[in-house]
């Protein structure tokens, strides 16, 4: 899934820089092997004038000179270098690109971020409208600041303000990112207590019906008591631009 992304949104950005013979389209796709080909057919000169890198300048990954092993696959970073949000990707599903949120010491999908900021911070607060992760964990400006964990039952939370309480058994952090250079989003899964990624639960104990973020675990105890009622879904990240830490805390 993956490998396949990366290769869709590769592809037109190695098709809108490749010049129109397409014996460079195919040097340019394939790499070295390609590239000695040309060497082999033509003379020194000619074969410069068809290198790929001159017709190539406003390419932001140099794949002319360091060709990927494969097209179908690519080399994502793990460590993310901005604050971002998540949304999450299922298509189909009434989930799909829903925020998710953090409320309740738990994050869910869609329905708003519930924050708070006391009084004698006043205009320094930070707007706390939206729900932003820095590194692997969401992003706050109180002292202390709030750990994320995946609990055993699959519950993904995160700690109180001033304190370091989270339930018997939870695994801190959790979450692991990756990115293709070349991908738009990134992506946040899990694979702690053997997860396969992220779900979403329905929870319909407040009237409204809402769903919660867990690990996707067989033997979840979710809100329902049925864990074929979760959605899996995908976690996409989108790079953040606005002030950091975007919360003072969330609640
Ligand atoms: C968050 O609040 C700020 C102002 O406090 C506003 O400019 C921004 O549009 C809000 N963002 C969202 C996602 O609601």
């Amino acid at each position: 899934m993956r490998s396949f992304a990366c290769f869709l949104l590769a592809a037109p950005l190695l098709a809108s820089c490749a010049p129109s013979p397409p014996d460079k389209h195919s040097g340019h796709r394939h790499g070295d092997h390609d590239d000695l080909d040309h060497h082999d057919d033509h003379d020194g000169d000619h074969w410069e004038d068809h290198h790929p890198s001159t017709s190539c300048g406003s390419q932001p990954t140099k794949t002319s000179s360091t060709p990927p092993t494969s097209t179908t696959s690519c080399v994502p970073i793990t460590t993310p270098t901005k604050a971002f949000t998540v949304i999450a990707a299922h298509s189909g599903s009434p989930i799909h690109l829903l925020p998710l949120e953090a409320g309740g010491l738990g994050f869910h999908l869609g329905g708003g971020t519930a924050s708070y900021c006391p009084e004698s911070v006043g205009s320094s607060c930070p707007p706390g409208n939206q729900t932003v992760f820095l590194g692997s964990s969401i992003s706050v400006l109180v002292p202390g600041g709030q750990q994320q964990y995946v609990e055993p039952t699959g519950r993904v939370g995160y700690t109180q303000a001033h304190s370091a309480y989270m339930p018997t058994g939870s695994i801190p952090g959790g979450f692991n990112y990756y990115k293709c250079p070349s991908e738009p989003y990134g992506h946040i899964t899990t694979s702690v207590f053997g997860a396969t990624g992220l779900m979403a639960c329905p929870d319909g104990s407040l009237g409204t019906q809402k769903y919660v973020v867990f690990a996707n675990i067989p033997n979840a105890v979710v809100p329902s008591g049925n864990v074929q009622d979760c959605i899996g879904f995908d976690g996409l990240t989108i790079d953040y631009d606005g002030p950091v830490p975007a919360a003072w805390q969330y609640t």
